[in-house]
């Protein structure tokens, strides 16, 4: 349908990555919608035309930021005050509804059917249930519901200081009104899910259709081995599971880094892949789960995370 279409943001060329593998991952599931990308005026040119070749409209929209020190300080997240900036996709009002996907989601199965629903659809988030993770939500675009928005914003502020707080009191009822607009987990699936619920995971995981880099680490923050295929990082901070992170690095460097290669040219650009000598190599990342059964049946990496060094400043930063 030409009135519907998947909506994401980028306001800066980390997310617009993000915004990449989003894109191209809804086209390899065969979406019928159009893609849509929001972006601030910081995304550089080259990332721009890239976004061009994914999506059938980029916008350039300002950035909202709700400055809301003291909330987002409180979800230890300074960064996420631009968030507000996706409020401006209820402007979109030449679609008649929409689905909006955070540019850290990876689409891994056709989820078209999600246009059935109506707004505000959105999956509970992991951390309080009775709010809805505003990382997926279905919406109809309509500048009265913006101004709406906006007004709200205003007035009440966000409880925590980014989108979502504000559209969870804006849509109140969402826990309560109507069933069907408490879409399943498996439309937005938070990896944090794996380490707070391990089993549900080993139960349901496999009928995830959209997996949710939710956090501070995001794909990006991590380097790739395109030879070995090996995803690389400081496995401490690993809240995802690697098997979709391994997911998220082959599209993005099989599909998007030669377009955004080709857009650099002879400009430098850092792609996040490398190709280290073999005994440079870092240790491929494993779950901090996987890491703690291997520890247990006596498989400790004591060359490499579990070494000594390792050990001394852990126990540093604690007695700290
Ligand atoms: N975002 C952005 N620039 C930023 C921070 C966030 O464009 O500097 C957008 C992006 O679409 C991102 C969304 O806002 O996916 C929400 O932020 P994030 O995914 O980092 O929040 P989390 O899901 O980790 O709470
Ligand atoms: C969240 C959501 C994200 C939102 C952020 C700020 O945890 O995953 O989509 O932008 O909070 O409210
Ligand atoms: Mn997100």
């Amino acid at each position: 349908m030409a009135d519907q279409a998947f909506v994401t943001l980028a306001t800066n060329d980390n997310y617009a990555k993000g915004a990449m593998v989003l894109g191209r991952s809804l086209r390899n599931h065969k979406t019928s919608k159009k893609l849509v990308a929001l972006i601030g005026p910081h995304v550089s040119e080259q990332s721009r035309a890239v976004l061009h070749m994914i999506y059938d409209e980029v916008r350039l929209v300002d950035v909202l930021d709700s400055g809301d020190m003291a909330h987002l300080a409180m979800m230890k997240r300074p960064d996420l005050g631009v968030t507000f900036t996706k409020l401006h996709c209820w402007t979109l009002t030449h679609y008649s509804k929409c689905v909006f996907m955070d540019a850290d989601t990876l689409v891994v199965s056709n989820i078209d059917e999600l246009f059935d629903r109506e707004e505000l659809s959105a999956a509970p988030d992991p951390g309080w249930p009775d709010c809805f993770n505003s990382g997926v939500f279905v919406f109809h675009p309509s500048n009265e519901t913006y101004g709406k928005l906006l007004q709200h914003c205003t007035e009440h502020g966000s409880f925590d200081g980014g989108d979502q707080g504000a559209l969870n009191s804006f849509f109140s009822d969402w826990a309560t009104a109507d069933i069907r607009k408490r879409l399943p987990f498996i439309y937005n699936m938070s990896s944090i899910a794996i380490y707070t619920y391990l089993p549900a995971f080993k139960q349901y995981g496999a009928n995830a259709k959209v997996v949710h880099f939710l956090g501070n680490t995001k794909p990006w923050s991590y380097t790739y081995d395109p030879k070995q295929r090996v995803v690389r990082g400081d496995i401490q901070e690993a809240s995802t599971h690697p098997g979709f992170l391994l997911e998220w690095w082959t599209l993005y460097s099989s599909c998007v880094v030669p377009m955004l290669q080709k857009e650099y040219g002879e400009q430098p650009f850092h792609s996040g892949c490398e190709e280290l000598p073999q005994c440079e190599q870092a240790q491929p990342l494993i779950s901090s789960e996987e890491r703690k059964q291997r520890w247990e049946q006596g498989q400790a990496d004591y060359m490499g995370v579990d070494s000594f060094d390792n050990i001394e400043k852990k126990l540093a930063a604690f007695l700290k």
